[in-house]
């Protein structure tokens, strides 16, 4: 199709058309329905609090079961991450939850939040590697994704500790953060209306971004409104059932009364369970994937070099984004390559030099030692000579000598002759 009837094509004003009778595309919403609850749902939540401030209580009371729970130890050299998945099942609707737990979080001296945010990034990154794959299978992934943190602050009455607002800020552009304060009953009504307020002005000032119930929907936008004002919820955990009236319920019993766990004048937990669970889990899922993973996902793909418009704003499609990174590769290489062989060639011009440099000191040494060598055998060359003199004038001496010698015997083997001659004359 050409450029201008695709244009055309789509500036089309779309046109109403009533049907003549019932063709049956209203059952769409319920086909969609029925296609979720065949495929299961998965929800992810992270706790993150304390040791001991009543995570594992508070799940258990929340989903009305008993999860595996270890208790954590306060010597744990860093921030460790478990995750725990169970299968649920509540009429015909299964449900994968994960409940992962920041063992160890905040008794760290070096107080550390990032093993918390690696996990959540771990978890973005292996859902877009699948998203990359040729072959991918999102229909039956196992979603790791963490839908939503818990935030679990002590109850001191006082105000939040720099680690909250640390790892809170540092979360909140990758999970949805719904803060509570834990172990409600510890505190008194009017030092928790106080404390409410101050962790609130607090995350504002120190520009933390919680998650906010949705109120775009006109069906809970009320009741999410509403709930909104009650953050951070106040909320007691127990599994145990306490006789209060003539009915057994959840609550902690201490010797001057009761807290019941479901009882809204006592504590926030059934607003929690509401907003969490059953007004909007599906939203906390949605947000996860269309906010943060999002963002995620830009981010990674902005590292790698992916771009949607280039430099003239106009849209820049895969293809020309995957042509440009191979043209950019292929020069890197080239350049690469160049670098390379210059370094090579100066190396071995560096090699040339060196060798040249050995070559000259050898030439030296050798002709210094031949010098030497010449000097030696001159000085030789001289003490043979002298040496022949001296044999030679020894030699004329040792004959000067001898003839001296024979000239002597001579005359004295003539004497008596001469003497016998003179006797007879
Ligand atoms: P770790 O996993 O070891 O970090 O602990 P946790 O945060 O899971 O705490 P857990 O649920 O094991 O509870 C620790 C203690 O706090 C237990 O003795 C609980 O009974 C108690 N606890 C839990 N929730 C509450 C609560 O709402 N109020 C009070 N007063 N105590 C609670
Ligand atoms: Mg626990």
């Amino acid at each position: 199709m050409a450029a201008t009837d695709l244009e055309r094509f789509s500036n089309e004003e779309k046109r109403n058309l009533a049907l003549g009778g019932h063709v049956g595309f209203d059952s769409l919403p319920d086909q969609l329905v029925s296609k979720s609850v065949a495929q299961g749902f998965s929800f992810n939540i992270l706790c993150v609090g304390e040791t001991g401030i009543g995570k594992s209580t508070l799940m258990n009371t929340l989903f009305n079961t008993t999860f595996e729970t270890e208790e954590a130890s306060h010597y744990e050299h860093a921030v460790r991450l478990r995750p725990r998945t169970y299968d649920l099942q509540e009429s015909n609707v299964h449900l994968k939850l994960t409940i992962v737990d920041a063992v160890g979080f905040g008794d760290q001296i070096n107080k550390d939040e990032r093993p918390i945010v690696d996990y959540i990034d771990t978890q973005f990154e292996n859902y877009l590697q699948e998203e990359l794959k040729i072959r991918r299978s999102l229909f039956n992934y196992h979603d790791t994704r963490i839908h939503v943190c818990l935030y679990f602050i002590t109850p001191t009455g006082h105000s939040l500790k720099s680690l909250d607002l640390v790892t809170m800020k540092k979360l909140d552009s990758k999970v949805n953060i719904i803060p509570i304060i834990a172990k409600a009953d510890t505190i008194s009504k009017s030092e928790l209306h106080k404390f409410k307020i101050k962790i609130m002005s607090e995350l504002v000032s120190n520009g933390v971004q919680i998650y906010q119930f949705p109120t775009d929907d006109d069906a809970v936008a009320e009741i999410n409104s509403v709930m909104n004002a009650h953050l951070p919820f106040a909320v007691v955990g127990s599994t145990e059932e306490v006789k209060v009236g003539n009915k057994m319920v959840r609550a902690r019993q201490y010797p001057w009364g009761v807290v019941q766990v479901e009882n809204e004048s006592h504590c926030d937990f059934v607003k929690l369970r509401e907003m969490l669970i059953r007004v909007n889990m599906e939203d906390l899922r949605e947000q996860t994937h269309t906010r943060h993973y999002e963002l995620y996902r830009r981010c990674k793909l902005e590292e790698m070099g992916f771009k949607d418009t280039d430099p003239d704003s106009q849209p820049f499609s895969l293809q020309e984004t995957y042509e440009t990174k191979r043209k950019e590769f292929l020069c890197e290489l080239q350049k690469k390559e160049e670098e390379m062989r210059q370094m090579f060639v100066n190396k071995v011009k560096e090699t040339e030099l060196e060798l040249k440099e050995k070559e000259r000191e050898l030439h030296e040494k050798f002709e210094h030692l031949k010098r030497m060598h010449q000097e030696e055998k001159r000085k030789v060359e001289e003490k043979r000579r002298e040496l022949e003199e001296e044999m030679n004038a020894f030699n004329r001496r040792k004959v000067a000598v001898e003839t001296l010698q024979c000239q002597s015997l001579q005359a004295t083997s003539q004497q008596p002759l001469k003497k016998d001659k003179d006797k007879k004359n």
